[in-house]
Parts: structure tokens; sequence; C-alpha cells
């Protein structure tokens, strides 16, 4: 493509740090709506002839096929995947291929290609959001009243309800959603014409190609357009904090399907057995989640490392851009759908989720809460009056709503009869009314609510 200059080929090391063809063949339908853009467009001004500008739009469709059926072939002296279209062009069209080329250069191409990408990962990433919130809020609604125990440092603290935990996710992945729709946004601004990094003087229409390719608008500023990976990075970033979220629910629910907690039966279809132990079902699908969400946050920074140092404008080194956007969107996709089938497909033991809140007094609080409310004491007060309860209950062996009047009598002669109703942790949950609360009917609520925001009907 440079021959001109050189006096000899390159060397085989030199083909072969240079490739990016392995990677960036996953580029191809990006790159040839980008050219088909760019042809049309440089026919319409005139600088190059319709009759020229079809014979390479007719060639670029044939490419796609070709492409479709039976991949992108991968030679290295070809370097990238914008050579091997244009390669695979000149067979097919002859000179007239080398017009495609005007008025605009491969960092141009290549950014406008990279952000069309990184916008459809946005949308799948968004897509398959929806699902998995879809799955959260159906079962947040079969849940608004099954109680289980509410943790502080995984320590029992308060009763909460099922449905107000997977709710607390349901609110983690809309904001995540909002990020990708952010970052979609903001990856809406067309490189195509920046070319090399100065523009062009060919008399092109930019906000054509930009509309053509669904660009909100083109760049404003050339050498920006060429040199920002912004946009790679907020997809990762976005993509981090998402996977950050994925894998505390899938942390969740390993602790939950564990023998001790026994709160969760994961689907056998998302699960492995032993090769030595029958009894055996493991979380592997969950504990994957986990670990890739490990793997996307170093795709993330990998990527913020390699741009920290470069000055204006294009540098090889961005070419490294592309790897780690790849690999994350294919493990985030992977992460999101295994996570929707999980939540789609467990059951929950919810009579164990009863035990264990009923266990640990977590209703410590309610007592507490009902000495302020019906003795008038001063909470600091409560408090310890309902530590003296908690600890003659441990002596006993009993819940808090175990001990009788009489006992709670020698504890504070100031409790009544009245002290039980608050006791159970069905109380304690119905009691939580405030918004935002665990209270069933506040979860039931938000559950209307969740389907509203995501367009289903209540
Ligand atoms: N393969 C290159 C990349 O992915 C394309 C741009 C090359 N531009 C250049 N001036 N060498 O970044």
């Amino acid at each position: 493509m440079w021959g001109g200059r050189f006096a000899e080929g390159p060397s085989a090391i030199m083909r072969e740090i240079n490739a990016s063809i392995p990677f960036d063949k996953a580029l191809w339908r990006e790159d040839i709506a980008g050219s088909r853009a760019h042809v049309a467009m440089l026919a319409k001004q005139g600088i190059v002839s319709d009759a020229d500008a079809q014979a390479i739009d007719a060639g670029l469709q044939q490419i796609a096929e070709e492409y479709e059926r039976d991949g992108v072939p991968e030679d290295w002296d070809l370097e990238d995947i914008h050579m091997t279209v244009e390669s695979r062009l000149t067979e097919i069209v002859g000179p007239a291929a080398g017009r495609l080329h005007t008025a605009r250069s491969r960092n141009d191409q290549v950014a406008t290609d990279f952000r069309l990408w990184v916008r459809s990962a946005c949308e799948r990433a968004n897509h398959l959001l929806g699902l998995l919130m879809v799955a959260l809020v159906e079962r947040a609604g079969e849940h608004a009243d099954s109680v289980m125990p509410g943790f502080t440092h995984l320590q029992t603290a308060q009763p909460v309800t099922l449905g107000h935990h997977l709710l607390a996710y349901f609110e983690m992945f809309d904001r995540d959603r909002d990020r990708f729709a952010d970052a979609h946004r903001r990856a809406g601004e067309c490189p195509l014409g920046c070319a090399a990094l100065a523009g062009t003087g060919f008399d092109i229409d930019r906000e054509m190609t930009s509309k053509q390719l669904g660009f909100i608008q083109p760049s404003r500023n050339s050498l920006d357009a060429v040199s920002d990976r912004d946009f790679a990075l907020d997809y990762l970033q976005a993509a981090t904090t998402c996977a950050i979220h994925l894998s505390r629910l899938a942390e969740e629910m390993i602790l939950w399907a564990s023998q001790p907690f026994g709160f969760i039966k994961l689907p056998d279809a998302l699960s492995t057995g032993s090769s030595i132990m029958p009894q055996k079902k493991n979380p592997d699908a969950a504990e994957l989640v986990r670990g890739h969400a490990g793997r996307i946050i170093g795709y993330a920074t990998s990527l913020a490392v390699t741009m920290k140092g470069l000055p204006l404008a294009y540098s090889k080194d961005m070419q490294d851009d592309k790897p780690p956007v790849f690999e994350a969107a294919q493990l985030l996709d992977l992460c999101l759908a295994a996570i929707e089938g999980m939540v789609a497909k467990s059951s929950f033991d919810t009579a164990r989720m009863r035990k264990a809140a009923e266990a640990g007094h977590a209703t410590a609080t309610d007592l507490a809460d009902w000495l302020v409310r019906q003795a008038d004491i001063p909470f600091r007060e409560a408090h310890h009056i309902t530590g003296a309860a908690v600890k003659l209950a441990d002596q006993k062996g009993v819940a808090l709503d175990g001990l009788t009047i009489e006992d709670y009598r020698d504890i504070d002669e100031r409790i009544g009869e009245g002290v039980f109703d608050v006791l159970s942790v069905d109380a304690s949950v119905a009691a939580r009314t405030s918004y935002g609360g665990t209270a069933p009917v506040r979860v039931r609520e938000q559950v209307a609510e969740a389907r509203k925001r995501l367009g289903m009907e209540n």
C-alpha cells in the first residue's frame, strides 16, 4: 500500500507485530457499511463518478456476502480489516477500487468502524439488561412477602422480604442501562471524513455520511476524532460497573446455594457436578460470572493505560484498543445471559429463609422501637433493655418471641403483652412501610413501578 517510499518489504516480525486482522476482522460489517456510505457521498459530491461508485458499491456488497458465507481471510501482509477489504475490492473492481480511499484515511475509518461496533455493543447490553430486569421483577412480585434475613456485615440484621432484596438488583441494573445509554449517545459522533488528522481539502459532505451510518452528528474536531477512544473507555467503564453488580449477585447466589444457607436451588442447566463427589452440584456459572467480572475490570484498566500517555493524534498503540473491548463485551453478554437464567429458573426455599430470619434475633430493633413508641423510653435506653432481652433469650435458647411476659417484666416492668405483636418476622417487615422500605405493600408498589419502567403490563 505504501511501496512507493520503501526499498524493501517488512520483516516477518514486522508483519506479525503489525497485524490486527486476527482480531479486527470482527469489524468487517462496520467497515463495509462505512465504505458504502463514504463512496455514496463521494459520488453525490462529484468526487467519484457514478459509474465507479456503483461498481465499488456492488463490489462491497459482494465482499459482505463472501465474508458472511466463508468468513474473513486472514493475511498478515494485509495488516487489518481495512486493507483486507480494499485488496479484495481491487480484485473485483480493478483500479477504480483505488478511488474509495479518496478524502479519508484508515485513522478516521477505524475510529468510525469501532464507534459503530461499540454502539451496537451498548444496544446489546441494554437489551440483555432488560431481560434480566424482567426476570428480577417477576421473581420480586412472586416473593413480595417471602421473609428472609437481611444482613449487614453478613450478620443477621433485620428481616427483609426477598422481593425487596431482588429489587435492589433491579435498581443497580437500571442504572447500568442508563450508563450504557449514555455511552451510546456520546459515541454518536461520526469521525468519517476527518481523514488522517487534519481533515481534507475535498468538498465532502460529512452530515450525509454521519446520518447514513446512524450517528447523531459529525465530530467537530478532526484531531480529537481520530485520536479519541473515550467511547471505548465509556463502554468498558459501564461494563465494569455492570460486571461488579453481576458479580455481587453471583456471590449471593453461591452463598445461598451452599448447604448451611440452603436458600436457593440453582437450575441444573446452569450448574455442574463433581467428577469425584456424586452428591455435589456446583454453582459454576455463578462462580464464573464472579471470575469474569475480574477480567472485565482488567480490560477497562488495560485500555486506560494504553491511552494515558498518547500525544495527538493517532498512534499505533491505539490498535490495541480493540481486543479489550471485544473480549469484555463477549464476557459481559455471556454473564448477563447466565445471571438472567439463574434468576428466572432458580427455586427459593422460602421456608428455610423464614427460619433463618427467625434465628439470630432479627426483630430486636422492633422490640427497641416498640419500647420507644409504647413506653416512651428514649431509644438509647430501649436499645439497652433490648440487649438484656437478647441475652436472656440466648441463655434460654429461644427466640425473642419465645420469652414469656414474666421474662420481659423481669427485664423492665414497663413491658406489656402488646410487645408480642411486633416480635414476629412478619410483623417486623410489615412495619417497615417508609418509602423504599421492605414492607410487602411497599414492595408491591415498587414491583408495579418497576414494571412500568420496563414498559410491561401491570
Ligand atoms: N489497524 C489500525 C488500527 O486498528 C488501523 C489504523 C492504521 N492507521 C495508521 N496510520 N497506521 O488502529
